[in-house]
């Protein structure tokens, strides 16, 4: 559900004309519902009310601040991916004890900073990080609490740069490692290791691997709580799939009633990290028709936003619902929908069936608030796009377009080049 929606033949977000919004802040632009990312973030909470979770949002999927500053004020904590993410979360005053760190390759310089603000868990990925982790605690005279990730050798149904829990993946430790770990938890003094993660991968849509892996991470944390090791936090990450096209995706309350009886099953405290489950059908991106292209053997509907706005049909084959912002009955027009881009990988949607709509007129790229802005660039040299949030029906400017000057302003020509 969303509040992207046509009244008469307008596409409105929440209350506003998009084609309004559209013409005060110009295209490319990402356009997010405030009343949308909450209402999925509610409804996450309200399926897991009786385990009472944490709820970190991923930055990585929406790392705007005024994004996550909405989420945080309703509660959520962050889960974040980097030193840059770190700076960010803690710059909108989200409370360190409840922002959750994984990457398997967290440096020292990263590690530091977030021991030095006391974040609530290092999700671990390898028996390396925790040694450097222990190392910096222990100079920094800190006491870290770590989850170690297990890796539960999992095939989940999504696309194969999204899956992140089969044995051959860069993510995590097999079970038997992490038990080993757990059982010599006393050589790190400076940590607590108190908590187990799991993430199985991203936009998956049913529940089974999430039972299963669930299921394995339970069966660990009984086998070590027998031989005295008391894990107190189960993070089950995030990987909640949304709708871009046919998926029917596990709602939040089917999900939690999957779930929730292995959960019960232990004594702990709960974590969730879901990314696009809140963000993904909060946003849309804007764009502009510039030309119609009728060449003998495709049609080519070329807009003002490309791969370097919205690299997901690029990278991963994704399909993102194309829709008109003014709708009007006109023939059916089958077109790929492609950017400026100097490459054929350069598009956003092929063969689509839309109606025949004219230079000027603007179309809606649905699905885009989850990985859209996050994933943007600016190759060829193309300044990355506005971004408003609509909030109690009024439009805000979330994120300035950026400039030529922008492009260049962090750019040095040597003396000797000039
Ligand atoms: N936790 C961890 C450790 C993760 O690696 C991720 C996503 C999440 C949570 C959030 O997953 P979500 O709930 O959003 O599925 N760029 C890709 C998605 C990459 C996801 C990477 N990890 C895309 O556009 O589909």
């Amino acid at each position: 559900m969303h509040e992207f929606k046509y009244i008469k033949n307008d596409l409105y977000c929440e209350d506003l004309r998009v084609s309004e919004i559209a013409a005060s802040f110009g295209t490319p632009l990402y356009l997010y519902s405030h009343k949308t990312l909450l209402d999925h973030f509610h409804k996450l909470e309200n399926a897991f009310r009786d385990v009472k979770p944490l709820i970190c949002f991923s930055m990585k999927a929406n790392s705007s601040l005024a994004v996550c500053k909405a989420l945080i004020k309703e509660g959520a904590g962050l889960d974040i991916v980097s030193g840059g993410e770190l700076y960010k979360a803690l710059h909108i005053g989200v409370d360190p004890r409840k922002i959750v760190y994984a990457s398997v390759g967290k440096t020292a310089s990263e590690i530091e900073s977030a021991v030095s603000n006391d974040i609530l868990f290092f999700n671990v990925e390898s028996m390396p990080e925790l040694e450097m982790l222990n190392g910096i605690a222990t100079r920094l005279n800190k006491k870290v609490n770590v989850s170690i990730r297990l890796n539960p050798d999992i095939k989940a149904k999504t696309h194969a740069y999204i899956r992140t829990a089969r044995s051959v993946d860069k993510f995590g430790l097999d079970y038997r490692s992490c038990r080993e770990l757990f059982l010599c938890s006393d050589k790190f003094a400076n940590l607590n290791l108190v908590g187990l993660h799991i993430h199985i991968g991203s936009q998956i849509v049913d529940s089974g691997p999430f039972v299963k892996a669930i299921t394995r991470a339970v069966s660990l944390i009984r086998e070590l709580r027998k031989k005295g090791v008391v894990i107190q936090w189960l993070n089950i990450g995030g990987g909640l799939g949304i709708v871009y096209h046919q998926e029917r995706p596990q709602s939040a309350s089917e999900f939690a009633s999957k779930v929730l009886p292995l959960l019960k099953k232990i004594d702990i405290k709960i974590i969730l990290e879901p990314g696009r489950f809140i963000a993904g059908n909060s946003g849309i991106l804007v764009t502009k028709v510039i030309y119609l292209k009728e060449a003998p053997s495709k049609n080519f509907i070329i807009v003002d936003a490309a791969m370097n706005d919205l690299m997901r049909p690029m990278l991963y084959g994704a399909y993102h619902e194309i829709l008109p912002v003014y709708d009007s009955s006109r023939e059916e027009f089958t077109a790929d929908v492609v950017g400026p881009i100097c490459e054929s990988g350069d598009f956003l949607a092929r063969d689509r069936k839309l109606s025949r709509v004219q230079p000027g007129e603007l179309l809606a790229i649905m699905g885009t608030g989850a990985y859209g802005f996050t994933m943007s660039s600016n190759y060829n040299s193309r300044p990355r796009s506005a971004e408003v949030m609509v909030i109690n029906s009024r439009p805000y400017l979330i994120r300035k377009r950026e400039r030529y000057e922008d492009l260049i302003s962090s750019e040095v020509i040597p003396d000797c080049l000039q």
